[in-house]
């Protein structure tokens, strides 16, 4: 197996199979720290870099909880207008991360612009993280995604996924790569203008990725086992900062999930969803037992945990 020191985690394509289960190992050994709310020193001396040039609640608060947990330090920046790639200069991503680079051991970031954190990783001596780049990729969100449902259902291969929502979305694409790497059936719904575009079921076909695209919710609900949601209304993920004017449009039912609809799925099956939400996910749905998003959102610090442990050369 390919070693984890010193790599950047900038995208799901090409993440081997046997790379997944490493890093849900290094999870579990890592995860009781997160558990029992304790703090290691295992990253001791070690600095993260946080690089946000969008809004984020939970990838970088978890990257930095994780960092902390593993006794290493934090810096960075979570509002670029701060910065001089946010005013007058627009500093470049190079010369910004030929900065960073000297701040610390490893880089998390998220841009609006799709190859942003490769862009990084050119430049950048130490690892890149891409913590969501424009409509691209969200490696680490499916990283946890794979390893919430790994240690929910004990198992990925044979499972039949229902992805709903906006399928331009990052982490739609991730997921996409990831599920290749298994035995997993998937069904995509969205709204037309938010389908899978044709340059990417080329890049699915190419991985032998076996889908199908289906108009309506309840057609496909009764064979999921895992349901895995983005909103349909949502900002624009090519702006550094999408504020929301007026009101906004509601989920068509097509693409809600609701308690009411749940009735009709397999009684084992999981919901799954990144957060934030909208209306496509009703509150009634938290009460369920098929809702998995809060173990999601713990996980990714665990997650977390075990990446930066990875990529800074403590696990192997
Ligand atoms: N899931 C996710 O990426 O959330 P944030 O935008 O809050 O980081």
């Amino acid at each position: 197996m390919r070693s984890f020191a010193g790599r950047d985690i900038l995208s799901l394509k090409g993440f081997e199979r046997e790379e997944y289960f490493r890093v849900f190992e290094v999870c579990d050994k890592l995860a009781p720290i997160a558990r029992d709310r304790l703090n290691s020193d295992l990253l001791a001396n070690k600095i993260l870099v946080t690089a946000f040039y969008q809004p984020s609640t939970r990838t970088r608060l978890a990257h930095e909880a994780a960092m902390l947990r593993l006794g290493g330090r934090v810096t960075g920046f979570s509002d670029v207008r701060m910065t001089r790639a946010g005013d007058f200069y627009q500093e470049s991503i190079k010369d910004t991360v030929h900065m960073l680079e000297y701040y610390g051991d490893v880089i998390v970031m998220r841009h609006f612009q799709q190859g942003a954190p490769a862009e990084a990783a050119r430049w950048a001596s130490v690892p890149v993280i891409n913590a969501g780049d424009g409509w691209g990729e969200h490696p680490t969100q499916v990283l946890t995604d794979m390893y919430t449902i790994f240690k929910e259902l004990g198992r990925l291969d044979g499972l039949h996924f229902l992805l709903v929502g906006d399928m331009r979305m990052r982490t739609m694409h991730s997921m996409s790569y990831a599920m290749a790497q298994f035995d997993i059936e998937a069904t995509y719904i969205a709204p037309p203008e938010m389908s899978l575009t044709d340059e990417f079921k080329v890049e699915i076909d190419e991985l032998n990725l076996r889908y199908r695209e289906v108009e309506h919710i309840e057609q496909a609900i009764a064979d999921a086992d895992v349901i895995y949601m983005e909103p349909v209304v949502q900002p624009d993920y090519t702006k550094s900062r999408d504020e929301r004017a007026g009101d906004v449009a509601l989920t068509p039912a097509n693409y809600q999930v609701t308690k009411k609809l749940m009735r009709g799925a397999k009684p084992d099956s999981i919901i799954l969803h990144s957060l934030p939400r909208m209306d496509e996910l009703l509150e009634e749905v938290d009460y369920t037992r098929h809702a998995r998003y809060w173990v999601e959102a713990y996980n990714g610090v665990v997650m977390r945990m075990g990446l930066l442990a990875l990529v800074l050369g403590a696990m192997e």
